[in-house]
């Protein structure tokens, strides 16, 4: 399933179930599930050399993810979730569809956990300190585009090891997960616009390639107290 991103053919990173097996609720629905493809990842898209150039001197990268629809069982589809090191962050946008966000904060200890729902032209930024997994709880194709920084590799492990995020999404329920001693209330939000960095739902996220200081938080979030404190963010 390539994409077809300005003039360029991209190949996908593709996520297979078994690939997040440890991070489903529903383990006899695994037990009698085949190896099935569950997201594709085009990674480090431009539409221009021009804007390569542009996109690696200020060290990010420009995304895409699908997600097609689907039940895992009785619990919706989702990516395996991860942390980002030294309190980087991440934007994301709804291209199509619908997605829910969920965030944790803190790895051994849980001190807030947030879903945010999100729809088309939505655009959601992953605080510091925030692990983060993407639901698609809907019958559509969800289609995300991300900035991201260059310069770090996410840690899968502690969501690993917890067996999912501190919340499963199921088609009838959002349901604890007991592998964490402590989880917070959900904290369900809606998402905001953020015109202070150019995101706002007017205008396409790949956009701002015109305009990458405003992307300056993504590698710096400590020059950035709001981003940095969480403040007006979630
Ligand atoms: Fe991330």
């Amino acid at each position: 399933m390539d994409l077809i991103f300005g003039t360029k053919r991209y190949r996908p990173e593709i996520r297979m179930l078994y690939d997040i097996k440890d991070l489903i609720y529903c383990k006899d629905w695994l037990k009698k599930t085949e190896n099935i493809p569950l997201y594709y990842i085009y990674r480090d898209l431009s539409l221009t050399e021009h804007d390569r150039k542009k996109i690696l001197s200020n060290c990010l990268r420009y995304d895409i993810t699908i997600i097609p629809p689907r039940t895992l069982g009785i619990e919706y589809t989702k990516t395996a979730g991860h942390y980002h090191p030294h309190h980087y962050t991440e934007v994301y946008e709804v291209i199509e569809g619908e997605a829910h966000f969920l965030f944790q904060k803190g790895i051994d200890r849980l001190e807030d956990v947030v879903l945010i729902k999100a729809k088309e032209r939505d655009k959601v930024i992953i605080p510091p300190g925030y692990g983060h997994i993407t639901i698609n709880p809907s019958k559509n194709v969800l289609k995300l585009a991300n900035w991201v920084s260059r310069n770090f590799i996410a840690i899968y492990d502690p969501i690993k090891k917890r067996k999912g995020g501190a919340y499963y999404e199921t088609v009838d329920d959002i349901i604890r997960n007991e592998n964490y001693e402590e989880v917070p209330e959900l904290r369900v939000i809606k998402p905001r616009e953020y015109p202070e960095f150019g995101l706002t739902n007017r205008i396409d996220l790949y956009q701002l390639v015109n305009n990458l200081e405003l992307l300056k938080f993504l590698n710096h979030p400590e020059e950035f107290e709001d981003i940095y404190s969480f403040r007006s963010i979630l």
